[in-house]
């Protein structure tokens, strides 16, 4: 059952996809104020039931005790105290007695308090009471999430080869930087089917161009890959160098498609390229152009992207700017004596702040719109821009597309990365917590940078993070320039990486099957214990496991110098351990366990009476064999297994043959 509610004159957002009446008065859950002083919700939690949700946020599965504020950020530091990140995913979940979902469709900044004012209670505030609410009621947290998806709309279903493994870093330049990676994972038998070209594959960091001296002949480069079964897969960032001759700045400019600034004029601002213009992704047209602009990457063979910087992420802008090089130039005006350190960084600060989103409009169906009333869709737009034309100039076939900024309805569109995380063992742990919460709000399709984007890896720390990779829909090594190198191969006994990746593969008609399952039934692929056990008291509070699709639970280890891990088990399972001599199986009561698992292990718990099929090792997806099948269970009686599996590239997916039983007696 689902309750929609109106306040003010709400910015059409498209997250919602369900065509709902709007209720009069107001929902029977919490306390509402929605005046000229803005929009105020307040509920009083029940003691100790947990509250879910929000996506793409730090901390755990379970949000309470903290607040957290809904402003897309470029924020490389996910710590504990952080409060936005890339994303605005408003939709929360109550526990306790009083089941309900709530998503509050509102695009501008939002702050909910779960419990960190009051223990008690959540808030959830913005400044304009111009906004829906849609309010969820159900049996179960399951059900709320799969009414909340079913009204928001099909997640996006990558093609498969996307579910392989993919290597990336900020620094592979020319075609040999490529091969290097390519050849030396072939080489070593490490699976790899997609290499990621970061910024450093363009020329100046211009949308659209490849670097001519690099790659003079960039179609014969994608398709020799292709021979290797590798897709390559470039980065589209959302800011367009302002270069004159450039085709995109000047079609941009002639036709009015960037956001402009109080007068109506195109609005300065900087990114990797230095000065850029922002497209108004607002506006269909802009839309409409900058999507078919991708198809100078698909006309050369390419099939996937990651959009990026899409907050957007704004380094200065000419305002911030000018007022920066005035006071320098007061600072330097000044005795050295009388230097203020304070002053000198506040005013560096400054260059990069949010108060830019204040200054600039966008065109909405002809209507101006402040960026800052609409900050959060930004990132959702550029990504529907591709998505759309996607679907529309290939509708036989699946483009990979995911994003680093986003908001709910995106998820339609592409998945996320989440975004800049360090290598820390913490962020494998968030790596776990943030998925189980962003397939609440839809995304399925998403992944952490493997091994950590900042900060110097280990190897112990990348091997234990691809054990965990393993599961998740996106699974990509990634990191900056100036860390250290990061592919498996530059690490002792590479023979190590290749077991646990070629898990993976093993695993994939599983995965795969799963994924395209839950988004096809709305459904989470990964899911906290809580959802499946509501009534174990032990279960209810796990937070680094989760479960994953039918009848798997996961329980990495994300520790340091661990031997293994305690996990909980709610009920009896089979423990299985891929070593490189090959799957240990060991039946588990319900309880508390210590399991031991080496670096180059990965552990997975199936539930009694259930089977995971698993296929023989392979290097990459295309050499995927689902026809042989060995299967895996502790299955006393009889158990069956709904499996999918398609060509993987097009976009029949209700097709019935693709649909297939397996049975174990
Ligand atoms: C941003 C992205 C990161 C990328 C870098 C350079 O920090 O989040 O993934 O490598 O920009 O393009």
């Amino acid at each position: 059952m689902i309750k929609k509610y109106r306040f003010g004159h709400p910015f059409e957002t498209g997250a919602v996809i369900a065509d709902l009446p709007v209720r009069e008065g107001l929902p029977e859950i919490g306390e509402i104020r929605a005046d000229a002083e803005g929009f105020h919700f307040s509920y009083v939690m029940e003691k100790d039931a947990a509250v879910y949700g929000l996506g793409e946020t730090v901390r755990g599965i379970n949000k309470r005790g903290w607040h957290y504020v809904s402003d897309n950020s470029d924020e490389s530091f996910h710590l504990e105290d952080k409060t936005s990140l890339y994303s605005a995913h408003n939709f929360l979940l109550l526990g306790g007695r009083q089941k309900a979902g709530l998503f509050f469709d509102y695009p501008g900044m939002m702050t909910f308090d779960v419990g960190y004012t009051r223990e008690d209670l959540l808030t959830v505030t913005c400044e304009r009471a111009d906004l829906d609410l849609y309010v969820i009621i159900g049996d179960s947290l399951r059900d709320i999430c799969r009414s909340f998806r079913r009204m928001t709309g099909r997640s996006y279903i990558a093609p498969k080869w996307a579910l392989g493994y993919g290597q990336s870093r900020w620094g592979y330049v020319t075609p040999e930087d490529f091969h290097e990676v390519v050849d030396t994972y072939r080489s070593l038998h490490i699976p790899l089917d997609a290499v990621y070209m970061d910024i450093d594959y363009m020329e100046r960091y211009k949308d659209f161009t490849v670097n001519a001296e690099n790659f003079p002949d960039f179609a014969g480069f994608v398709r020799e890959m292709k021979t290797k079964k590798i897709h390559l897969v470039p980065i589209i960032d959302a800011g367009i160098k302002q270069e004159k001759g450039y085709d995109v700045f000047e079609e941009g400019l002639e036709k009015g498609y960037f956001v402009t600034d109080e007068e109506g004029k195109p609005f300065d601002t900087a990114c990797w390229p230095g000065l850029t213009y922002h497209p108004d992704f607002l506006k269909a047209d802009a839309r409409r152009w900058f999507g078919r602009k991708y198809t100078a990457l698909t006309d050369k063979g390419i099939d996937g992207f990651w959009n990026d910087m899409n907050e957007p992420s704004l380094f200065y802008t000419k305002g911030s700017m000018e007022k920066l090089r005035i006071n320098l130039r007061q600072f330097l005006s000044k005795p050295a004596e009388d230097s203020d350190y304070f002053e000198l960084m506040g005013s560096m600060r400054g260059l990069r702040s949010r108060e830019a989103y204040r200054h600039f409009y966008h065109d909405v169906d002809g209507e101006k719109v402040c960026h800052e009333d609409i900050h959060n869709l930004y990132g959702y737009m550029m990504t529907r821009a591709a998505g759309e034309t996607f679907e529309e100039l290939f509708p036989d076939r699946r483009i990979l597309l995911f994003s680093r900024s986003s908001y709910v309805g995106m998820h339609r569109y592409g998945g996320i990365w989440q975004g800049d995380n360090k290598s820390w063992w913490s962020h494998i742990l968030l790596n776990l917590q943030m998925s189980v919460s962003l397939n609440m709000t839809g995304f399925l399709y998403t992944g952490a940078d493997i091994g950590g984007f900042g900060s110097d890896t280990t190897r112990d720390l990348l091997l234990r993070w691809l054990a965990f990779g393993v599961f998740t829909p996106l699974m990509r090594n990634h990191s900056a320039w100036d860390t250290r190198r990061q592919e498996c191969y530059r690490f002792e006994r590479p023979e190590d990486f290749a077991h646990v990746i070629g898990v993976r593969y093993r695993l994939l008609p599983y995965l795969y099957s799963e994924y395209v399952k839950a988004a096809l039934k709305d459904d989470l692929y990964f899911r906290p214990l809580a959802f499946d056990y509501p009534e174990d008291s032990m279960a209810v509070r796990v937070e680094d496991q989760a479960m994953l699709g039918d009848g798997l639970m996961v329980a990495p280890v994300y520790t340091q110098n661990a031997a293994g891990r305690y996990v909980y088990l709610p009920e009896d399972m089979l423990f299985v351990k891929f070593t490189p001599d090959g799957i240990i199986r060991e039946e588990m009561a319900s309880g508390v366990h210590f399991i031991s698992v080496a670096l180059n292990e990965v552990p997975l718990f199936v539930k009694k009476e259930h089977i995971l099929p698993l296929a023989s090792p392979a290097e990459s997806v295309e050499d995927l064999d689902e026809d042989n099948l060995t299967l895996l269970g502790w299955v006393t009686g009889k158990a069956e297994y709904l499996m999918y599996s398609d060509d993987g590239y097009t976009r029949e997916y209700e097709n019935p043959a693709h649909f297939r039983v397996i049975r174990m007696e």
